[in-house]
């Protein structure tokens, strides 16, 4: 295994369970959904894994488009969602051959740490071209420097003792550590950002962004922040 998207494809145990998988996206799209500007707004999420609770995003707004660059991930999304005519799947290099100015808000949760500095750049500044003037771009679950993995556990178990799966968080925490993830977070590591160098990031690929007051999903240390493109803002006036 030598990258992320080869670990995302296969078969990782970062949900413990059923339960804490669907609880996850559910979640997660609640979140989405809180950020939808309108009914008829045209929504990207940008490495979405599984997206188990798409649907409900979805009847929030006129079309998703479901992004994902693990190519088995991708086949499950297209099975799962093909009846549901507000959905697309699409891989990560077809964005960049989408039409400019044509989606709303582009939401990029729990993948950041997962890209190179240079990727991150290149993701987002095809999302510049993509949005909408006066479109949004919601990046979630960025990891601080200073915020060690200790959180991230803590973070799991409160979750799953809030929502009844503690015995399976624990077991699941375990295999993960005995698991290609330890190697790969060693191996590859994961990107972190503070607060000031995302906004001087999120600057220089041309977005006014400031971090929001929550983050989205579980995990209360790690930060979402919200960015509008500058040359789509001047656009709308
Ligand atoms: C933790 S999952 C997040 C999935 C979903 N957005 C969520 O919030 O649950 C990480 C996602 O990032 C994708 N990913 C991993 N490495 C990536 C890369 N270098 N570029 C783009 N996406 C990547 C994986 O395929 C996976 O879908």
């Amino acid at each position: 295994m030598d990258d992320w998207i080869d670990y995302y494809d296969s078969t990782h145990t970062i949900y413990a369970s059923k339960r804490h998988r669907n609880l996850h996206f559910e979640v997660i799209a609640r979140d989405i959904i809180g950020y939808i500007p309108s009914a008829d707004a045209v929504v990207l999420d940008y490495s979405c894994g599984e997206a188990l609770s798409a649907a409900k995003v979805a009847e929030a707004c006129a079309m998703l488009i479901l992004a994902e660059p693990a190519p088995g991930v991708r086949g499950r999304l297209i099975a799962r969602f093909a009846p549901n005519t507000k959905i697309r799947v699409r891989s990560l290099e077809d964005l960049r051959k989408m039409h400019g100015r044509s989606i709303d808000l582009v939401v990029m949760n729990s993948v950041a740490q997962y890209m190179s500095a240079p990727e991150l750049d290149a993701a987002l500044l095809n999302i510049g071209r993509l949005l909408k003037p006066g479109g949004r771009l919601v990046l979630g679950d960025i990891l601080r420097p200073e915020v060690g993995m200790l959180r991230d556990v803590v973070a799991l178990l409160r979750f799953a003792a809030k929502h009844g799966f503690l015995g399976d968080a624990l077991i699941g925490l375990i295999s993960t550590a005995l698991s290609d993830y330890r190697q790969l977070r060693s191996k590859v590591g994961l990107m972190r950002y503070s607060e000031a160098d995302m906004i001087a990031k999120l600057t220089a690929a041309g977005f006014t962004a400031s971090r929001a007051h929550r983050n989205i999903g579980h995990n209360p240390w790690r930060m979402t922040f919200v960015a509008r493109h500058s040359l789509t803002r001047r656009t709308a006036g």
